[in-house]
C-alpha cells in the first residue's frame, strides 16, 4: 500500500474535516484530551491558520488517511510547536504517523523552531511509543503526559531509519523504540 505525503494547505480543509470527524468516540478523546462532538470538531478546524501552522497530510489515493497538525507559537523568545496527530483507524501501525512525524520535524527545523510539545494522555500506548521515537524528555503527570522534542539537539538515528525501512504494523517487541533502550518501556506491543 502507497501512501502520499505532503503538506497540507486551506484548500484540503474539507478533507480535514473529514478525516477528523471518521475519528471514533475514544480517537477523539485520544486526539483532543476531551470528548468531542462533531460541531467543536468543526469549530476546532476552522480555527487553523495554514499561513503560520506546520501541517502534514498523508493520501492514499483521494483519501486523507493521516495528518499532523502544528500550530507554531512563541513562548518567550522561543518559537515552538504543539503537535497533534491522527491516523484513520484502518491505516495504523503502518507507520503513517512516524513518517508525518519526521516530515513535521524537517519542517520545524527549517522554519528554526526550538521545541515541539506533544501532550497527550498517558494510557495512549501508541502515542508513547511515538513519542520515544524522538525524544526522551517525557513528562507524565497523572493521566497526561507531555513530551517535548528539542529540536536543536541532533537527529535520533532510529528515528531517521525507521523512514527509510519501516516494516509494516510490526509493534514495539520487533525493534527498540528508542536508541539502546530496548523495547518500549510504555509495553507498545499492541
Ligand atoms: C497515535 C496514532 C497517531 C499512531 O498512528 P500510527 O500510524 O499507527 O503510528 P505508527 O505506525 O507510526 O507507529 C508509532 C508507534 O506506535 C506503535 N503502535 C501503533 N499502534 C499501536 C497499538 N494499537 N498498540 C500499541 N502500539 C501501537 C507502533 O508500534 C509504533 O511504535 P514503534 O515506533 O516503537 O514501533 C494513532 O494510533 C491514532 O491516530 N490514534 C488516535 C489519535 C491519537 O491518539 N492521537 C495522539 C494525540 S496527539
Amino acid at each position: 500500500m502507497t501512501f502520499r505525503y505532503a503538506p497540507l494547505t486551506a484548500q484540503d480543509q474539507p478533507a480535514v474535516v473529514q478525516h477528523l470527524l471518521s475519528l471514533d468516540a475514544d480517537d477523539r478523546v485520544l486526539r483532543f484530551n476531551t470528548t468531542a462532538p462533531d460541531e467543536k470538531v468543526v469549530e476546532y478546524c476552522g480555527r487553523w491558520n495554514h499561513a503560520d501552522d506546520i501541517v502534514e497530510g498523508a493520501w492514499e489515493g483521494e483519501r486523507l488517511i493521516g495528518l499532523i497538525h502544528l500550530p507554531v507559537f512563541r513562548v518567550g523568545a522561543d518559537l515552538v510547536g504543539e503537535l497533534g496527530v491522527s491516523v484513520a483507524a484502518d491505516r495504523r501501525k503502518r507507520g503513517v504517523a512516524t513518517r508525518l512525524a519526521l516530515r513535521t520535524l524537517d519542517s520545524s527545523r527549517r522554519r528554526g523552531l526550538d521545541r515541539i510539545y506533544i501532550n497527550f494522555l498517558t494510557r495512549n500506548r501508541p502515542m508513547m511509543c511515538l513519542a520515544r521515537r524522538f525524544t526522551d524528555d517525557i513528562a507524565l503527570d497523572g493521566d497526561e503526559t507531555v513530551a517535548t522534542i528539542h529540536l536543536d539537539a541532533a537527529p535520533r538515528n532510529d528515528a531517521d531509519a525507521a523512514d527509510q525501512s519501516r516494516p509494516s504494523g510490526d509493534g514495539c517487541g520487533h525493534r527498540p523504540c528508542a536508541a539502546g533502550r530496548g523495547p518500549c518501556a510504555a509495553g507498545c506491543s499492541g
